[in-house]
């Protein structure tokens, strides 16, 4: 039988901007033609860190204790207990922040958390009315695009372009547009942002917790690329954290998306909730990156292995894939957001010719995947030429891989360009 299926089926089996993704990705990685990995969202291969994770999921496996929790219990709904309670003890140690171990929960990945966040918040209510969740600036995170039960869960406004010298520039908020009206359950923003490797101001951050709780509402800081760790922050940012902050983490970027650990650091009642909803879905999460994890919180290597090793990685691949799009796409009319986080490039060409998913589609055919930029806009109704005049480039493979899909990308857009 295929279909019909329920409402529910409908909602999350139709074709979206994270399957085709996701699709794209895992049919060039199982492809007999080499595609050139510009596109998904998967961790550089940095070998010094592999190498630090390989040694201790040795000593786990040689140890009874540690290889029983590894994978012979279930852990707490909320997440393994000791890993939570080491992240509590090294958050209060680093940043002062007021909280213990019912502060945390643990997803199966930080998507899972924004689906469980994003409509355990928003929705529809008991009384009929719907609440939305408010995105402060786009271009924002694919990922949150489909997550809503309902329809049009998110409504989100577009950014302030700043130009910046050498055909860089940076978005901002637009304060001066943005309303918290009655029918927003929370603010979220990605910082840095997937896709443009924004980070946006302390001071836009600190406003924006000013109006989340003048509004009473949450404020959702996705911090999945950011501090205290992984820490691809190339700027100076402060992280954020309060009892209406609700700050999700990821191991993800460390070079672990295999593991599937989200984290999220809330309130005890969003916590309590959470937990709820994780042991109907799935009893517990899974205790692999919590255990493999836990010594490296205990000790804070994770905050100096994210320094030492994590951030510079990421920042002189940035400067090198800028310094290849600037030689290569000389004379043309391009722009890129300044690299200050994450590992993508977004580059901006105004008035390219076709849309920037036609170009995706080119560029697809002359084996190179990035992502179109219109994908990155949810919630965003008002159109406006710039979502089709973008693409997102990631720079975290292989330099060689990263030199090869420029050199193609740049000859491709300047085609595009002179039809
Ligand atoms: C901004 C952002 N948030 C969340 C996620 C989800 O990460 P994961 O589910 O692997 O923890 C990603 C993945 O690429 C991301 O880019």
């Amino acid at each position: 039988m295929v279909g019909p299926w329920s409402k529910f089926g409908d909602r999350y089996t139709r074709p979206t901007g994270a399957l085709e993704l996701m699709q794209d990705l895992g049919a060039a990685m199982d492809g007999e033609h080499s595609t050139l990995l510009l596109g998904g969202g998967n961790p550089g291969s940095i070998p010094e860190v592999q190498a630090i994770f390989r040694r201790r999921l040795t000593e786990i496996a040689a140890s009874d204790e540690s290889f029983e929790r590894l994978v012979g219990r279930y852990a707490h709904p909320q997440g393994e207990r000791r890993f939570r309670r080491l992240l509590a003890e090294l958050l209060v140690r680093e940043y002062g922040w007021d909280l213990t171990v019912d502060n945390i929960a643990l997803t199966a990945g930080s998507q899972t958390g924004f689906f469980l966040l994003f409509n355990l918040l928003a929705g529809e209510f008991s009384d009929g009315s719907r609440r939305r969740i408010l995105l402060p600036i786009t271009p924002e995170y694919i990922g949150y695009t489909d997550v809503g039960l309902g329809e049009d869960h998110f409504v989100a406004q577009l950014p302030i372009i700043r130009e910046l010298p050498d055909n860089f520039f940076k978005y901002h908020v637009n304060f001066d547009d943005l309303k918290v009206t009655g029918d927003i359950a929370a603010i979220c923003v990605s910082r840095p942002t997937n896709p443009t490797g924004n980070v946006i101001t302390d001071t836009e951050l600190s406003k924006l917790d000013r109006m989340a709780r003048a509004a009473d509402v949450p404020l959702i800081v996705d911090s999945a690329y950011g501090l205290p760790f992984p820490r691809i922050v190339f700027t100076e940012s402060t992280p954020l954290w309060n009892d209406n902050v609700i700050l999700c983490m990821s191991l993800s970027k460390l070079g672990l998306p295999g593991v599937r650990t989200g984290i999220i650091i809330a309130n005890e009642e969003i916590i309590a909730a959470l937990t709820r909803m994780i042991a109907v879905l799935s009893l517990a999460v899974g205790s692999v990156g919590p255990v493999l994890l836990e010594q490296f919180l205990a000790s804070g290597e994770i905050l100096s292995l994210s320094q030492k090793l994590i951030t510079p990685f990421y920042r002189s691949k940035a400067l090198a894939a800028c310094q290849l799009l600037q030689a290569q796409l000389d004379g043309i009319p391009y722009k890129i957001h300044t690299p200050e986080g994450a590992f993508f490039l977004w580059l901006w060409l105004p008035g390219l010719p076709i849309r920037s998913a036609a170009l995706y589609e080119r560029l697809k055919n002359s084996g190179v995947l990035v992502i179109s930029g219109h994908h990155f806009f949810p919630g965003v109704t008002e159109s406006w030429p710039h979502r089709d005049e973008c693409l997102r480039i990631s720079f975290a493979q292989d330099d060689d891989i990263v030199e090869r899909g420029i050199g193609i990308l740049a000859a491709e857009i300047k085609r595009s360009f002179a039809e």
